[in-house]
């Protein structure tokens, strides 16, 4: 029987995801990337170097695994060429990438627009990466985006002119400095050869490997609380990080998929604008911060830090049909001493065990209802559940007792071999 496991994040990203799809990786024939773009970033250490992916899946550093690039993931050519050049180095066989046709393609246009997209918004901006990933899609939507494919047919450099022209018009007009058409055009050319050897038809590519037995894992990119419907709109990244835009970034049908892993942490992290009703603008959130070194891989951003918020995660749950949980930085709530889990949430004297619209908008006057746990424990490296602390067990109880999915993977340190697979 074929496998396609999905490893999705539940909160606002940077869950962790990469240390539960790197081992599940380890025991695929192909991991997938199939959403979102270089907004996305995690590290890997390999013979002691540290290698930061944002586009290509990290499961290519194993020997027998294929890494593949999905229809639905935004790509600029200039940051994967930095991953290729950064692995061909490390000896990495990159005939096992394969990229596909459809994926649409971010030009420097795009990273200016983010640019003047977020200055135009004032006080409401997002808090981009300023990677370009929203004016991709948003070009992706409107019709006039230019995926990889196109960049083969004769007609690719006239579009590509038109584009730039039409968007230089627009920079124009806000006083934002133009751009070198030229240029953008020569690069993308010359990107064009460099690329055709990992082009590929990438949906059959997926099916064939199906029909073949063969064992993919998905990384997901961002998470629940960034996706573009199910999120926190409009601060939200402009894709769908959710199990829909697995299935559409990749052409996998629902069935296909057989294991859902959703990742979250011992407490919870925000980078951007956005609501975070279990935030802890305090020295708790400093403390979080510190110890579970919450600064952004891509962009280096301080992360806003909180507790676990449970109704939210429940929510995550649900729309993601996840099958079962990773619970990442258990050990960093246990240097706490003391947690909290947000168990439910109180707005205009109801209380919300479950998420409901009523909260939107109105996410500042919600009262977080928390219960308090004891979690001085030291579970450092632990790799073994049952020897795990009494007081960790009852944390890990209370999270599946609300969510009614089972943890089955529990991160206990900084180490991609740090945890706990139960
Ligand atoms: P964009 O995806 O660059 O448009 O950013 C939109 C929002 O999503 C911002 O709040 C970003 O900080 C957030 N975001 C995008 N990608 C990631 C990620 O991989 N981890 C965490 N936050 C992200």
């Amino acid at each position: 029987m074929a496998k396609v496991s999905v490893v999705l994040g539940l909160n606002y990203g940077d869950e962790g995801k990469g240390k539960v799809s790197t081992f599940l990786a380890s025991n695929s024939d192909i991991a997938l990337r199939c959403t979102g773009g270089n907004n996305a970033g995690h590290t890997v250490e390999l013979n002691g170097q540290k290698i930061v992916f944002h586009l290509i899946p990290s499961g290519i550093l194993n020997d027998k695994t294929e890494a593949v690039i999905g229809n639905g993931v935004v790509l600029d050519p200039k940051v994967l060429f930095e991953e290729i050049d950064a692995l061909q180095e490390l000896g990495v066989d990159l005939k096992k990438l394969h990229i596909s046709t459809r994926a649409h393609l971010i030009f420097l246009y795009h990273l200016v627009e983010d640019k003047l997209q977020e200055f135009l918004k004032g006080d409401d901006k997002v808090g981009t990466t300023a990677r370009g990933i929203g004016p991709c899609y948003m070009d992706k939507a409107n019709r006039i985006g230019l995926r990889i494919i196109d960049m083969y047919s004769d007609t690719f450099e006239n579009k590509l002119r038109r584009n730039i022209k039409n968007k230089n018009q627009i920079f124009e007009l806000y006083g934002f400095p133009t751009l070198d058409e030229e240029k953008i055009v020569a690069d993308y050319l010359n990107y064009r050869d460099r690329l055709k050897p990992y082009v590929c038809d990438t949906v059959s590519y997926l099916h064939r490997a199906i029909e073949e037995d063969k064992t993919i894992v998905c990384e997901g990119a961002q998470a629940t609380g960034l996706d573009m419907d199910l999120g926190d709109y409009p601060m939200v990244t402009s894709s769908n990080p959710t199990i829909g835009g697995i299935q559409t970034g990749s052409g996998l049908g629902a069935k296909d998929l057989t294991d859902i892993y959703g990742v979250c942490k011992a407490y919870a992290s925000r980078v951007g604008e956005g609501p975070f009703i279990s935030e802890q603008n305090n020295e708790i959130g400093d403390t979080i911060r510190e110890l579970g070194h919450e600064y952004g891989a891509t962009t280096k951003r301080p992360r806003r830090c909180g507790w676990m918020d449970l109704v939210a995660l429940k929510y995550a749950v649900r729309i993601n049909s996840i099958t079962s949980l990773a619970l990442n930085h258990l050990d960093t709530i246990g240097k706490l001493k003391r947690a909290k889990l947000c168990v439910a949430y109180k707005l205009n004297d109801k209380l919300y065990d479950e998420y409901s619209d009523d909260i939107i908008g109105h996410e500042e006057e919600v009262t977080p209802i928390y219960e308090d746990f004891d979690t001085d424990f030291d579970i450092n490296g632990q790799k073994n559940y049952d020897e795990l602390d009494e007081k960790a067990k009852v944390y890990i109880k209370r999270i599946e007792k609300h969510l009614n999915v089972p943890v089955k993977f529990i991160g206990t340190g900084p180490d991609n071999d740090d945890m706990i697979i139960r």
